[in-house]
């Protein structure tokens, strides 16, 4: 029997391989972008607590109602905008099914989806398997900033969406309110939507804030914001995100939701529920994550790698074109392999596969791990 595939060139990610390297190698995994902390214990047990009092069947298509209101809590105390948990919160089997319903909802045959690069990976196959065609548009290497008049020159009659993902991954760039306004005003006068990843909402560092669309009038119209409570509680496998967007668009957002997983996790939203309320925990995640980054920043000091700027995410680019000119996915597998620390090259990030001879390494570790992983990548010279 023969299938036609509908991801042909889709294989193994980088993320599986350069963690089965690592493991295989017994290297530091520096790749994957997963804490190495468990959960805050009280939110372990309202789980527990959520399963044994009987909350284990179905919940609400749109998530549990106590979850949604801290949602639009949080939302409107963070960026001061009312989303009404009614109609306008959706939870989601984390922020990856959120943004393939977004897409699901609103990509038709045809239409074309400006994606900012590098990008993270699921968003082109997301598009690809909807029908739609990625149009690309870079991030000005090294500021990782986006060149406004290139995403202008993007725009057709055709686009149908742009897909944003601020602080970014890989880079750890950052939005500016002047960038938004850009957006704005190029999207003024446009059908264009907008689906705006924001998983790393709370790790922004250097006294930045968070410039979330969800916060921009203008821009909150025509925005799906996608967020996650895995990077937020480190809970990566407890796969729950959320959606915000306005009615009509929320309703579209729905109709996929509920023939893709129908209805999410029940004791989980429960227990996050609950656990929202202290808002310290969120709130505190800023200086938690930057106190390490800084850390694995002394510990690099003496080596050859050149680190570029990090304003956000729990991920840091190194430069080594003072060690090697090779390219990105060679020397990522050499360091695996030759010196025992696995990161990610980001020219995997690039659909022309574009290489600025960088690495992306994951911070979000314990110290000892990352001063390990640090003296090994201090030892390596030129040549190495
Ligand atoms: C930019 C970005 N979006 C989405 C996700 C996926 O989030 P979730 O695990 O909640 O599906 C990740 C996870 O690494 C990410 O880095």
């Amino acid at each position: 029997m023969s299938i036609t595939s509908k991801l042909p060139t889709v294989g193994l990610t980088i993320f599986t391989e350069m963690t089965d390297m690592a493991n295989a190698c017994g290297a530091i995994n520096l790749s994957q972008g997963f804490p190495e902390f468990d959960p805050h214990p009280g939110l372990k047990d309202l789980v527990s607590k959520y399963i044994r009092d009987g909350h284990n069947q179905y919940a609400p298509m749109q998530g549990v109602l106590a979850l949604r209101e801290r949602i639009a809590e949080k939302a409107r105390r963070l960026y001061g905008v009312d989303y009404d948990p009614a109609t306008e919160i959706t939870v989601t089997s984390g922020a990856t099914e959120a943004l393939f319903a977004a897409v699901a909802a609103v990509v038709h045959p045809g239409d074309e989806v400006i994606i900012v690069e590098p990008a993270y990976d699921c968003y082109i196959p997301m598009i690809t398997l909807n029908g739609g065609r990625p149009v690309y548009t870079p991030l000005t290497y090294p500021s990782y900033r986006i060149d406004w008049d290139a995403f202008l020159r993007c725009i057709t009659p055709r686009t149908r969406l742009a897909i944003l993902n601020f602080p970014h991954n890989p880079s750890g760039a950052v939005l500016d309110a002047r960038d938004l306004d850009a957006l704005a005003e190029i999207l003024r006068n446009t059908g264009v939507l907008i689906l705006s990843d924001e998983v790393y909402e709370h790790i922004i560092f250097d006294g930045l804030t968070h410039h979330s669309l969800a916060g921009h009038p203008e821009l909150r119209e025509r925005s799906f914001i996608v967020s996650s409570f895995a990077k937020t509680y480190h809970t990566t496998g407890w796969k729950v995100g959320y959606c915000l967007a306005p009615r009509r668009l929320s309703a579209e957002f729905q109709k996929v939701h509920q023939y893709l997983v129908f209805s999410v996790n029940t004791p989980i939203q429960h227990a996050y529920a609950e656990f929202m309320q202290d808002q310290s925990h969120w709130a505190g995640l800023a200086s938690f994550y930057q106190s390490r980054r800084d850390y694995f920043l002394n510990r690099l000091a003496g080596s050859r790698f050149r680190p570029l700027p990090c304003h956000g995410t729990f991920f840091q680019m190194l430069d080594y074109s003072a060690i090697s000119d090779e390219p990105d996915v060679s020397f990522a597998r050499r360091l695996t392999a030759g010196h025992g620390v696995a990161a990610i090259p980001p020219s995997v990030f690039y659909h022309d596969g574009e290489d600025n001879r960088v690495l992306r390494f994951c911070f979000a570790k314990k110290a000892a791990t990352l001063a390990a992983a640090a003296e090994r990548l201090c030892r390596i010279d030129p040549g190495a």
